[in-house]
């Protein structure tokens, strides 16, 4: 960081009076010009019909883009258009969904996807209010369809742009607080270009990703913002933005069972409601059990058992919970018990939606 330099836009800044909307509004035409330069040629932005744009901006809630791509391109190949969202059946959604996590977005897509073939023809309205009231749409996502599709100047507010916000004005609100949230909102709302809207937000996140990135250090040489942003300038990027600690997950021990018989694979499907809802799942149980407590636990007559192996533990993060894993390979001597589904290994990749948590022993079936 340049102190000379630095210092002196600081004052100057200071001296012309800049409040914290005059300071934003500073941002706009050295941000297009970036944003015109180094925007990265994305798939949903050489065609941003809203369509697209609703998928990739759920997508991108929980995964990077580099992930998000792949995921992205299977996902509109095989549901182009609102019409084959609101007809695709749940399971078919839920395993293009697959590794994602966070289920209950795909499944609002869908249900918004109903909402929007009965209520606007097919097409995602354009109006940000109509937006927000659709299932699973927020600020953030109706911003960002508003902007980036229809070019209305709305803010589209996640957690990069409140990083960098929050780093220009040397804000040190708590950015995981909605009332941070919403004053960005509103600066933004009074700050943005009429035109060119969509290039503004994607601009202002885009940065947040390349450039003003989280822990590190923020590559501020190369920052459209340099002069303007004071977190930079007074060199507390270390400091700011401001996060409070995430609350505790609770800690659950299970154990997991890879059910095999003669290549079919046991599975259960988890109930419509709660955690993973109505996705398939491996058996597993509450606890950390012995061997001699699986039979009983997982309704497996003993004498049916040919053999039983111990498979290493394994760690799933949610939200809110943790998962800490202990798992059996146990080999059937007789048919798969009632209860369960028998799935054929060669199955479990394309058929049934099976949550990362059990990755770890869906990969020690061979
Ligand atoms: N992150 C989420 N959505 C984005 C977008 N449209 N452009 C750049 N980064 C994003």
């Amino acid at each position: 960081m340049s102190k000379g330099r630095g210092g002196t836009a600081d004052k100057g800044l200071a001296a012309a009076g800049m409040d914290e909307g005059s300071r934003l509004k500073a941002l706009v035409p050295p941000l297009l010009a970036w944003y015109e330069e180094h925007g990265r040629p994305l798939p949903w932005r050489e065609d941003p019909q809203p369509y697209r744009v609703w998928i990739s901006e759920i997508m991108l809630q929980q995964t990077r883009i580099e992930a998000v791509k792949p995921y992205y391109d299977r996902f509109i190949r095989e549901l182009p258009d609102v019409a084959a969202l609101a007809a695709v059946e749940d399971d078919r959604l839920m395993k293009l969904w697959e590794g994602l996590g966070y289920y209950n977005r795909a499944r609002n897509l869908k249900k918004a996807a109903v909402v929007v073939e009965r209520e606007y023809g097919g097409r995602l309205p354009g109006e940000y209010g109509e937006l927000v009231k659709l299932p699973g749409i927020g600020n953030y996502t109706a911003g960002a369809i508003a902007s980036i599709s229809y070019g209305q100047a709305v803010p589209a507010v996640d957690g990069n742009v409140l990083r960098v916000v929050s780093r220009v004005l040397a804000s040190r609100e708590d950015i995981r607080k909605q009332s941070t949230k919403k004053r960005v909102e509103a600066l933004l709302a009074e700050a943005m270009p009429e035109r060119d809207a969509g290039s503004f937000n994607q601009g202002l996140m885009e940065v947040g990703e390349t450039l003003c990135i989280p822990n590190g250090h923020p590559l501020c040489g190369g920052c459209p913002f340099h002069p303007l942003c004071l977190a930079s300038l007074r060199g507390q990027t270390d400091q700011i933005p401001v996060k409070a600690p995430p609350p505790k997950r609770r800690v659950e021990e299970r154990t997991v069972c890879v059910l095999e018989r003669d290549g079919y694979i046991g599975l259960r499907k988890r109930e419509d409601k709660g955690l993973l809802a109505s996705l398939y799942e491996l058996p597993n149980a509450e606890g950390h059990l012995a061997p001699e407590e699986l039979a009983e636990t997982f309704h497996l007559n003993r004498e049916a058992i040919f053999s039983l192996e111990r498979l290493p533990d394994a760690k799933h993060i949610f939200s809110h919970v943790e998962w800490h894993m202990a798992g059996y390979r146990v080999r059937l001597a007789r048919a798969m018990p009632e209860g369960y589904i028998a799935a054929r290994k060669e199955d479990l990749k394309t058929i049934y939606p099976l949550p990362n948590a059990f990755g770890r022993y869906i990969k020690l079936i061979n």
